[in-house]
């Protein structure tokens, strides 16, 4: 057979550990750590999806190798405590069997540590050591760890590295980046020290060094290490890619792979882990740099989501191996779909962040577009239904189509009924957005599958309860999603308004210069682009605040973004709409012009409860999802589509 990718897919040796492919999968915290530092079943699960879908090597993240003086990443191997080495032992083994390579990620957070945990307030009362004595930005004092304990630590990696080799892991990963304590060490930004720790690039590189030569020690020498850094820090403060290739060259001698990252967790989170905002893949000229300085094989990562960028990465030499983290939550099964020609069927990451945020909200993981994610336990098969069904589903947005694939799987018959002539529903308006393409393509992307799976779809259909009624289906689930939110402000009706929505299909009634009513994320996202297209925008809000509405991980990136290119009046109630702007009411009350000849009304949505009061008794077994249940997110769509349809 002839492979479509074959660099990706072509097979690679470290150590002496050959890996299937090049698409390995990045370390991401799991869901469920156990009290004692045991990794839980479900994060075991997690990470064997992965392996399922192919991935070369899965990286299992990440075990403190310390937890006197450390407590962020709360994954630990101790042999005195019962279960610690079996539960890592399972987890390799549930990776093995799918033939990818365990890999697992040893992490210190060194000063930063705890600042994961979700109660906060827990770690101003944890000892934090780094490099140097510091105040951080946030209060927490830091003290510099003495020459004892910096042995202590040496040991530590060694000795948990040495476990995890019995555990069963074939590879490890060393975090040197992100701003975690080897990170802190190599960083001038963070190490003050004077003494042979600190000063020269050498001598700050002398921690990862003895780290890496005990880890060695305790492997033995064909046992693949990989040493995670960041490329450069970007910050003033930080090392840049100079630097960053004399570490990549002082580490070498030490390791299999040197696995080039980007920037900081605390300062340039967004770089970090590429945001919307950023180009894919904007991070690979750092390891394509440190290539041309090193001998031993390079991986990179950071937005990568494209299998032809991926291929080109490696056919042109800029790398050796990608990682993915979010694209593999996404889609797990990415690395299959590669290597069997079926990249048509690539669901993408949009980037949206839920991901991390809902991590920082509630310790559990999610993905907008791929409901299994952090429920993996609960089986991502689709089993065949015990008897057959007809199935309507009203509304080809993305809970609709979601819902329509996952029952045309299960073996119903299914008709989905859109009442515009496209599918898509609120996904559509995405198009409009380069940034946000990823999402437009979601309605694409489970169009295709649904289209695949056999589901009848019939456009121009609005399912009215007679219309329920005459196809006497056995189920049906109403996906009608919502409709905007237009107040009754005088002017909003004028022809110089364009609804967010509609913006799409109305561009061409948007001059340059534009007033944004409505600081939420869908008004916050579209004024970013007007103002990326070169238009004087302004945006008006109520509130004190701007998309309350968006996560926690994406909101302070939108927000740096609306700085760029927006004008922001937030505390403004609009009060009508002229030819020259919206007319609005300050917090004084007085009456002010935010000027711009074209009006975006971004205003908010409401649920179409008409239409869905209507069906709710046109079948047997109804269920309403969505927005259409309640104004939510395309993350709550997919997930309650996706069960609505195993429940039928
Ligand atoms: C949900 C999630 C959890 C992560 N957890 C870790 C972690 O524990 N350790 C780590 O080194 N990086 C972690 N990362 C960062 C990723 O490994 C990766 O460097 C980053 O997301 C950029 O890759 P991507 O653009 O393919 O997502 C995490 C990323 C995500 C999305």
């Amino acid at each position: 057979m002839e492979r479509k990718y074959p660099h990706l897919c072509s097979p690679i040796t470290l150590g002496r550990t050959t890996f299937r492919n090049r698409m390995f999968s990045a370390p991401m915290g799991g869901t469920d750590i156990a009290n004692d530092g045991c990794i839980g079943p479900k994060s075991t699960a997690f990470y064997e999806l992965r392996a399922k879908g192919g991935a070369g090597a899965v990286t299992v993240s990440e075990l403190m190798v310390h937890p006197k003086t450390d407590g962020s990443h709360a994954y630990h191997l101790d042999e005195s405590i019962l279960n610690s080495l079996a539960s890592a032992t399972y987890t390799a083994d549930a990776i093995r069997r799918h033939g990818a390579i365990p890999s697992i990620e040893l992490s210190h957070s060194g000063m930063f540590a705890g600042t994961y945990m979700t109660d906060k307030s827990k770690q101003k009362s944890l000892s934090q050591w780094g490099p140097s004595d510091t105040v951080r930005a946030d209060g927490v004092q830091v003290k510099a760890l003495t020459k004892d304990m910096i042995d202590e630590i040496v040991g530590a990696y060694a000795h948990v590295a040495g476990l995890v080799k019995r555990a069963g892991f074939e590879m490890l990963m060393v975090h040197g980046g992100h701003g975690w304590l080897i990170n802190q060490f190599l960083s001038p930004m963070f190490n003050k020290r004077e003494d042979e720790y600190g000063g020269t690039i050498e001598n700050r590189a002398r921690f990862a060094i003895e780290v890496l030569k005990a880890i060695r020690e305790a492997v033995g020498p064909f046992f693949p290490i990989e040493f995670r850094m960041s490329g450069a820090e970007f910050v003033d403060e930080g090392y840049g890619i100079e630097e960053g290739i004399e570490i990549a060259k002082l580490v070498e001698p030490y390791v299999d792979l040197i696995h080039v990252s980007a920037g900081t967790y605390q300062k340039t989170f967004g770089i970090t882990h590429p945001s919307m905002f950023t180009d894919h893949g904007r991070n690979v000229f750092l390891a394509a740099e440190i290539k041309k300085h090193v001998s031993k094989p390079v991986a990179t990562i950071g937005g990568l989501s494209d299998p032809e960028q991926m291929e080109e990465i490696i056919a042109s030499g800029k790398a050796d191996v990608v990682y993915m983290a979010r694209q593999l939550l996404a889609d797990p099964f990415l690395p299959r779909k590669v290597t069997e020609n079926r990249d048509g069927d690539i669901v993408k990451c949009l980037r949206c962040f839920t991901c991390m945020a809902e991590r920082a909200a509630t310790s559990t993981r999610r993905c907008t577009v791929n409901p299994i994610i952090g429920r993996e336990m609960e089986g991502d098969e689709v089993y065949p239904a015990p008897v057959k069904k007809k199935v309507l589903v009203a509304g080809g947005g993305p809970g609709g189509l979601y819902a329509a694939w996952t029952a045309a799987r299960r073996g119903h018959e299914v008709i989905l009924c859109e009442k515009e002539d496209t599918l898509g529903g609120i996904l559509k308006s995405e198009q409009a957005l380069p940034f946000k393409h990823e999402m437009y393509e979601l309605s694409l992307t489970y169009a295709k599958f649904c289209r695949d799976a056999g589901v009848e779809i019939r456009l121009n259909t609005e399912v009215t309860k007679e219309y329920a009624e005459r196809e006497n289906a056995d189920a049906l689930i109403i996906a009608v999603g919502s409709s905007p939110l237009v107040p009754p402000i005088p002017g909003l009706e004028g022809e110089n308004v364009v609804i967010v929505n509609n913006y799409y299909k109305e561009k061409d009634k948007v001059g340059d210069e534009v007033v944004v009513m409505g600081g939420g994320l869908a008004g916050c996202e579209c004024a970013i682009h007007l103002g990326m297209e070169g238009r004087k925008v302004r945006l008006v809000e109520m509130r004190d605040v701007l998309a309350p509405d968006a996560n926690v991980r994406h909101r302070p990136l939108l927000l740096k973004e609306i700085d760029k290119y927006v004008t922001v009046h937030t505390g403004h109630r609009a009060l009508r709409v002229t030819s020259e702007g919206v007319v609005c009411a300050d917090k004084d009350n007085n009456e002010v012009l935010v000027p711009g000849a074209s009006v975006i009304c971004a205003l908010g949505q409401k649920s179409r409860t008409d239409v869905v009061n209507e069906l709710l008794d046109a079948a047997p077994f109804v269920r309403v999802i969505g927005d259409a249940s309640r104004v939510s997110t395309i993350t709550n769509a997919v997930y309650w589509g996706y069960h609505a349809a195993l429940d039928i």
